[in-house]
């Protein structure tokens, strides 16, 4: 007996930041402002994330390298970080990413890590709350809905015999 079974998703891509309604747009600048931020000495790839929280307010965080290499810390981990930390009952709905090099911002759309997908999909099943995911590059913006959709088939506390309090 063999089943087979697929995944697939949609999402939206714009041309210009301008495309996008004014909150996203606001959003998708305080991420590549945020990646000026970045300690990034070691791969000089700078990286910025933007959460907007249900109140409206919005948290930035940016990648935090180190000479011990995996002791560093992406640009959205860094962000959601802050807003648990910092803002623990107001739930993030969105988060923008941008990456920038020597040579600008990147001509494609950044994605986030998987070791990132996790953290945003925990958050995503913490708040009983879809985060949508905007990465931005030059040539184009994509927005995603939910980060389940990056991490299908995900583990999940669900697959632990634990209960959360
Ligand atoms: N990085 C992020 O901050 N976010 C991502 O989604 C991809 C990678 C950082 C980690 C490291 O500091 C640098 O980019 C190069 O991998």
């Amino acid at each position: 007996m063999i089943r087979t079974n697929s995944v697939s998703f949609t999402f939206n891509e714009f041309d210009k930041p301008d495309d996008l309604n004014s909150d996203d747009r606001e959003l998708v600048f305080a991420a590549r402002d945020a990646a000026l931020n970045a300690y990034a000495p070691y791969s000089r790839f700078m990286v910025g994330a933007a959460v907007r929280l249900e109140s409206g307010v919005i948290v930035k965080g940016a990648n935090v390298e180190n000479a011990a290499f995996p002791s560093g810390i992406c640009a959205e981990r860094s962000a959601l970080s802050n807003s648990v930390s910092n803002h623990h009952d107001d739930k993030p709905v969105a988060i923008a990413i941008a990456a920038i090099t020597e040579d600008g911002l990147t001509d494609e759309p950044v994605p986030p890590c998987g070791n990132c997908r996790q953290v945003i999909s925990e958050e995503e099943l913490r708040n009983g709350r879809q985060i949508r995911i905007i990465l931005s590059g030059k040539k184009k913006i994509q927005v995603i809905e939910s980060c389940s959709h990056l991490l299908p088939l995900q583990f999940t506390k669900n697959n632990l015999n634990v209960k959360l309090h």
